[in-house]
């Protein structure tokens, strides 16, 4: 099983509560529950369910980004992160919405020790993924430098990401070997997107467009019922990760991303997902050539 390396400049430490928020009067709760949040995490839990030694990089301070280290740890992934002078963002789910902080402060400086933390680590490694938006805009020059950083140690990277972060990424002098836009995060830039030689279009339950160097597939998920699609892009990602990783093709591999979205909007938990659920939903994938470009917003593929 491979090392891969996830980047999450902007986690979170989240907290869950079964109840609906009640305007204008106190809403009671029972005791919340902590989650680790953030893209790049969800992609590293779900990679060491399958057997992958995962590093989780990020950004954060305070007693929150103590107890977000715990929780990394406790999902069998290794946390890395480093300390802002900032506290860690918070955010808060309810039954019915929620409410999360945008990002936190970090400074340049801080952002340059994440990149010489994850350069520090890249050799051995097969695999580097960025994940997520920034947590504040003055850090745009945080994905290129990752991005050099990858080339320099012969690493690919790939990168899910949009707004300000993902601009700086699809714009650098050395671009991700792979990106997964939704069809919304496509759409806001599609020239930049098509910078990237490996492109996965996402569009939930619709299907996907993918173009790898073995050619382009209109990939239709798996008919489920869902119940939480938030994550879903973060375990294509992962399914794809694993597939590429142990040697498949990128059909196959490709089938296996589609899945694993799936069984992760059939859950409530986010990037919960084990192997067990992905597998019965591999039959289910229909993957079909196309000669047809990317989709626009206005065409869903
Ligand atoms: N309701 C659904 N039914 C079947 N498959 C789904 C559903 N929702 C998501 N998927 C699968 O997961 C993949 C990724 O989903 P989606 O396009 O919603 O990602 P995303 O918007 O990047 O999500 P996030 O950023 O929250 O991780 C889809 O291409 C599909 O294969
Ligand atoms: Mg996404």
């Amino acid at each position: 099983m491979a090392r891969v390396l996830t980047v999450t400049a902007n986690p979170l430490l989240d907290h869950q509560s079964p109840v609906r928020w009640r305007a204008g009067t106190v809403t009671r709760s029972p005791p919340f529950v902590r989650l680790a949040g953030g893209k790049g995490i969800n992609v590293a839990r779900v990679l060491a369910r399958h057997g992958h030694q995962c590093l989780a990089f990020g950004l954060g301070g305070g007693w929150e980004a103590e107890e977000l280290a715990r929780l990394i740890a406790a999902d069998g992934v290794t946390p890395c992160l480093v300390r802002t002078a900032a506290r860690l963002r918070l955010g808060f789910q309810l039954a019915d919405g929620a409410l999360i902080e945008d990002g936190f402060a970090v400074s340049a400086e801080e952002g340059e020790r994440l990149v010489a933390a994850v350069r520090a680590a890249l050799p051995g490694s097969a695999l580097l993924i960025i994940s997520g938006s920034l947590p504040n805009p003055g850090l745009s020059a945080l994905y290129p430098a990752l991005l050099a950083a990858a080339e320099d140690a012969g690493v690919p990277c790939w990168l899910d990401s949009h707004g300000v972060g993902a601009a700086a990424a699809l714009g650098a002098a050395c671009r991700p070997a792979l990106a997964k836009p939704n069809r919304e995060e496509y759409a806001a830039a599609a020239a930049l997107w098509e910078r990237v030689p490996e492109l996965h279009i996402t569009d939930g339950a619709r299907p996907a467009w993918a173009r790898t160097a073995e050619g382009c597939w209109r990939v239709v998920p798996p008919p489920i019922t869902e119940l939480n699609p938030i994550g879903s892009g973060d375990c294509w990602l992962a399914g794809y990760a694993h597939g590429r990783l142990s040697g498949w093709d990128s059909a196959t591999a490709l089938r296996y991303a589609a899945a694993a979205g799936a069984a992760n909007a059939a859950r409530a938990e986010v990037a919960a997902i084990a192997p067990a659920e992905i597998a019965p939903l591999l039959p289910a994938v229909r993957l079909e050539p196309t000669d047809e470009g990317p989709p626009c917003r206005a065409t869903p593929c």
